[in-house]
């Protein structure tokens, strides 16, 4: 019996030269930030326990990082402060001080590596003896002031230099507020990429012990964090953002959230990123380490899959791997 099926799709899969023709997409370093966790003192990195092969690099440590980084191909690079715990206070005061470590580092890489793109988050975690990203008034996080110490937060970081803001929290009105505040004070040029579709989940663990927030933390983010279940309540939130004056929005976490970075692609056709999160880092890490995945097609898997989606780049702490992978013509 002889079987004629109606097309044969695997003709085009059938070598490299065939495989490489039909592609889609490539992968670029220009696609990649990477996030890097800071801390003070000089000439030291620490280990971060649940992400294996991620360190905290003191400030000058950190602008050598930024230099092999920029030369590697990246292009973006996005800090994350490890303040001393006797520095945070319930009113968050060090996220707007102009020496804080994060302003630091900011001036630092923008005078030795004025061409890579610094990026900073804008939240009041790293400085708030509450391990929240607001102000905590009575066990409630408050908008509207926390909008003003983040307001506060945010010129102290464009005064430092940095390229493009963060803003993290979740608040109502931050980035109207910030575009506001930008606009009188001259800097018309930062730019916003607002986590504008940021999911209350438990893929944060290992960044919460990486920036020294984990055990300040009381109770849950579920009050300015979006529920899991909820796609067009993030959308709502994308375009409001955008309406506000965001230039860039993000999508966090990555890879449980595919859905929302192709619809957010597909609805407003704005540059769209991902954040591939602490915790799908630390998972991927965790199987190579036992030998249960390779680590590295899984990685390389991975930041495809959000090209695919529609993103235009991804925050991922695989940014020197992957980069160094794509240099070597990695297929
Ligand atoms: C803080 C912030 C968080 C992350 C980035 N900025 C943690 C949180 O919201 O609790 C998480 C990043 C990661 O897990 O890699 N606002």
């Amino acid at each position: 019996m002889t079987f004629t099926p109606a097309s044969r799709l695997r003709r085009l899969r059938r070598t490299p030269a065939l495989r490489a023709l039909v592609r889609e997409d490539r992968l670029s370093t220009d696609d990649l930030i990477w996030p890097v966790f800071v801390c003070d003192g000089e000439g030291i990195t620490q280990e971060v326990a649940s992400m294996p092969g991620v360190i905290r690099r003191s400030v000058d440590l950190t602008v050598e990082a930024a230099a092999e980084a920029h030369a590697a191909g990246i292009r973006v690079i996005c800090l994350f402060p490890y303040t001393d715990p006797s520095l945070k206070t319930d009113l968050c005061e060090e996220a707007w001080n102009p020496e804080n470590l994060s302003n630091r580092a900011i001036r630092a890489i923008k005078a030795e590596v004025p061409d890579i793109a610094v990026m900073t988050d804008v939240a009041l975690d790293p400085y708030n003896a509450q391990g929240h990203d607001g102000i905590v008034r009575d066990g409630v996080i408050v908008n509207d002031e926390s909008v003003a110490a983040l307001v506060k937060m945010a010129l102290a970081q464009a005064e430092a230099g940095a390229d493009i803001l963060g803003p993290s929290d979740m608040m109502d009105g931050r980035i109207a507020a910030m575009r506001e505040a930008f606009e009188g004070a001259g800097y018309i040029d930062t730019t916003i990429m607002s986590y504008a579709a940021k999911y209350a989940s438990a893929f944060y663990g290992p960044f919460r012990d990486a920036v020294g927030a984990s055990g300040a933390l009381k109770g849950d983010k579920k009050t300015y964090q979006l529920d899991p279940f909820n796609a067009e309540e993030g959308l709502r939130c994308v375009a409001r953002d955008l309406d506000e004056g965001a230039d860039m929005v993000m999508v966090k976490p990555g890879m449980p959230y595919l859905d929302l970075c192709h619809r957010v692609k597909e609805t407003f056709g704005v540059p769209t990123y991902a954040y591939q999160v602490s915790g799908e880092y630390a998972m991927i890490r965790a199987a190579a380490g036992n030998g249960w995945i390779d680590g590295e097609k899984a990685m390389m898997e991975s930041l495809m899959a959000f090209r695919r989606a529609g993103c235009d780049g991804v925050l991922t702490y695989f940014a020197p791997e992957a980069a160094a992978l794509i240099r070597a013509g990695w297929e």
